[in-house]
């Protein structure tokens, strides 16, 4: 009964309005609150513009030192979540134990659960974005076999996670200040994107008013999943596979013979250029400078530019993807395949709490309960044992 329209995937359905985030996929438009992305990226850092994201705007200078001090009070983590963490298998996905371990916080800070009281949702919004580099980094160590750093509080948001992970010994850790900007650089070009799968899991789950930890380990376990998080990886897996500069012409003529995709190309949204792409190209040459050049970047240089004077690839407008380069970054930052996805929800975590906040105080919002359209039998009359058997 009722009228329902068949729409999986929510291709054509808005199931929110939102004024977070702003894309015009024609144009290769992202904008954040309606800013620019690309000035964000030039002018901002991360965690200015988190605070953007959750609240609205800009801050003032001392709503933003406030903000800052108050993210960095928060970035150590309880006794036990460490042991909740120690106790994982030797070998488990950090993404595996990064869902666990913010799921686990709502146990921890169980006031969470009164969403209807501003203060107390402002506290888990900081001490979340707070906490994230911390498990995230945790994780990172478990996988190594190597003991977990704690926060260093005198670093700023990116060093500090730069820290926890490569730190080796009692001195001080100093990162590469080149390393640290293009680390800012990449966590704002993720801290969101709209509606995709993981914001879509956050509002879905948050919309039965659970707490924030319980939606956003919702989104973690929705960037978990390959279609979203994993793009960047297959990349570097292609880029291995095609071997050498001499090799992509026929490898180019394997996917316009439909043999395979040219991963990090094409977008959903983005028909024209993603414009996280070019500013990610940008960021590649920072890293390179620092950490030497990856071997593999020469042959996605020359994928790129054959693939952009191509008739196949322009008539259906593909360009590069903001995972064509991502992953040759985080490779020359020696960071494993399994934790590219864990430096993306570090930064989503900000994007999931604004849509999240946006998602409470909206009086008009309900359970998220979609229809479905049934194709089972109806009616049918229970048959007895005996007459079955
Ligand atoms: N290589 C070769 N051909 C392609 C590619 C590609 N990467 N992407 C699309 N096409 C072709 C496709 O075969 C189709 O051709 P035809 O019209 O002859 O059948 C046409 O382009 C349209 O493709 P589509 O699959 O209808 O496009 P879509 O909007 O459904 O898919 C996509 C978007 C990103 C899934 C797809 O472009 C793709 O698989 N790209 C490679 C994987 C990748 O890089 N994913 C990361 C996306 S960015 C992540 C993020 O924003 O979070």
């Amino acid at each position: 009964p009722g009228i329902a329209s068949y729409d999986p995937g929510f291709t054509n359905t808005a199931s929110t309005r939102s004024a977070v985030t702003y894309i015009d996929g024609e144009k290769g438009i992202l904008e954040y609150r309606g800013y620019p992305i690309e000035q964000l990226a030039e002018k901002s850092n991360f965690l200015e513009v988190a605070y953007l994201l959750i609240h609205g705007e800009l801050p003032s200078q001392s709503q933003y030192d406030s903000w800052v001090h108050d993210i960095t009070f928060h970035t150590f983590v309880h006794e036990n979540v460490k042991s909740l963490m120690q106790g994982f298998r030797y070998d488990a996905h950090p993404m595996g134990m990064l869902l666990s371990a913010v799921g686990g916080l709502s146990t921890f800070y169980p006031e969470a659960r009164n969403i209807h009281d501003a203060e107390t949702r402002h506290l888990q919004i900081v001490r979340m974005i707070a906490k994230m580099p911390t498990l995230g980094a945790w994780s990172f160590r478990h996988a190594q076999g190597k003991p977990y750093v704690y926060p260093d509080n005198d670093l700023g948001y990116a060093e500090n996670f730069l820290a926890m992970l490569f730190k080796m010994s009692e001195p001080k850790y100093a990162a590469d200040p080149r390393l640290v900007k293009a680390l800012e650089v990449l966590f704002i070009l993720h801290a969101d994107h709209e509606q995709n799968c993981s914001t879509n899991a956050v509002r879905s789950v948050g919309s039965s008013q659970v707490d924030p930890y319980s939606a956003v380990s919702a989104g973690i376990g929705a960037l978990y999943g390959p279609l979203h998080g994993g793009a960047n990886e297959a990349v570097l897996k292609m880029l291995r596979r095609i071997g050498d500069v001499s090799n992509v012409p026929a490898f180019i003529e394997g996917v316009k013979a439909g043999n395979e995709r040219l991963m990090g190309f094409g977008h959903r949204v983005y028909k024209n250029y993603d414009p996280r792409a070019t500013i990610i190209k940008k960021a590649t040459d920072d890293v390179f400078e620092v950490t030497g050049v990856n071997p593999l970047l020469k042959i996605a240089v020359e994928l790129e530019q054959i693939a952009l004077e191509d008739e196949y690839f322009v008539k259906r407008k593909l360009y590069p993807n903001v995972d064509f380069y991502s992953g040759l970054i985080y490779e020359a930052l020696q960071f494993p395949p399994e934790m590219f996805t864990v430096l993306f929800a570090i930064p989503r975590t900000a994007g999931w709490l604004a849509q999240w906040l946006e998602l409470v105080n909206d009086s008009e919002q309900k359970i998220a309960r979609p229809k479905q359209i049934y194709t089972g039998d109806r009616g049918l009359v229970f048959p007895s044992r005996e007459e079955r058997w």
